[in-house]
């Protein structure tokens, strides 16, 4: 089970658990997803996107299963994470941008946390407080304490360690020396708070665009699914590619 997480809003957690979840069930994997964003249900939406697509225009397009919760409470997101792993091969679980009881639960539920962060020290700040001159990591800030949490509660309930991935989301092709400042400054936070920093993903449009088909980047050799395979996207499936063997889940995007 692979929870996307981060207190940080808008650093890519939905986008990427659609494109997980896609390219696992387009590899002919059972997938499950989970929203607990109650609020923007972005990843429900997308999905519901999917599915209007394919009654629209009868492409075969494999659509992940949302598991809905009914209420609100921890108890009940146990049981739904239960059948939810009795019936998929995966489970993913978005969160909000923000700590809330259930989001900090989906981290305890889940052994696989992954953690997109816009490539800007605004966003490092919630993992960790940076020396400014010298991008030192002075001490790990309120999500990694979170995470570190969420390891003792895994440790006392008897729970495999979690495994913690962290990608910088929207690389620009320029920002040349911020992107070298964040890349040590991450190197030295992977090794204090304990995760592994994994390969991440260019800016790119198309990610914006599909969302109103419910279409991804993996979808877009499916025969009837209307996308240009351009240079920009090629190179957006070979990030994706990277980023999704480094969480483990090698080949499940074929090559090209
Ligand atoms: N690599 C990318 N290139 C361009 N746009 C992107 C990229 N990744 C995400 N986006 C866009 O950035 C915005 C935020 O992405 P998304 O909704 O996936 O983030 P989130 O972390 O789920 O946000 P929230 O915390 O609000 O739930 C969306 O408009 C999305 O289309
Ligand atoms: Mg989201």
């Amino acid at each position: 089970m692979v929870v996307l997480g981060n207190e940080k809003g808008g650093t890519g957690k939905s986008t990427i658990a659609m494109h997980m979840a896609v390219a696992f069930a387009n590899a002919g994997g059972r997938v499950g997803v989970i929203d607990l964003d109650v609020r923007q249900k972005s990843v429900s939406r997308y999905i519901e996107n999917r599915i209007a697509t394919v009654a629209r225009t009868d492409v075969l397009l494999p659509v992940p299963t949302v598991y809905e919760m009914a209420g609100d409470t921890v108890e009940e997101l146990a049981e739904l994470t239960m059948t939810a792993m009795r019936e998929q091969d995966l489970v993913i679980i978005d969160t909000p941008g923000s700590a809330t009881e259930l989001s900090r639960a989906g981290h305890v539920f889940a052994d696989t946390l992954v953690t997109p962060l816009n490539d800007s020290f605004i966003d490092l700040d919630v993992l960790g407080r940076v020396e400014p001159e010298t991008h030192k990591v002075l001490h790990p800030s309120h999500y990694s304490e979170l995470v570190w949490d969420t390891r003792k509660e895994r440790a006392r309930v008897g729970r495999a360690p979690l495994r913690w991935f962290v990608l910088r989301n929207r690389l620009s092709h320029v920002d040349a020396r911020n992107k070298r400042a964040m890349e040590e400054a991450i190197a030295a936070l992977a090794q204090r708070v304990g995760f592994v920093s994994v390969t991440g993903l260019g800016e790119r449009v198309i990610y914006r665009e599909l969302f109103l088909t419910g279409l991804t980047l993996l979808d877009v050799r499916t025969p009837g699914v209307a996308i240009d395979l351009s240079v920009s996207h090629i190179a957006a499936r070979q990030e994706l590619r990277a980023l999704f063997n480094g969480v483990g889940f090698t080949d499940i995007i074929p090559g090209g």
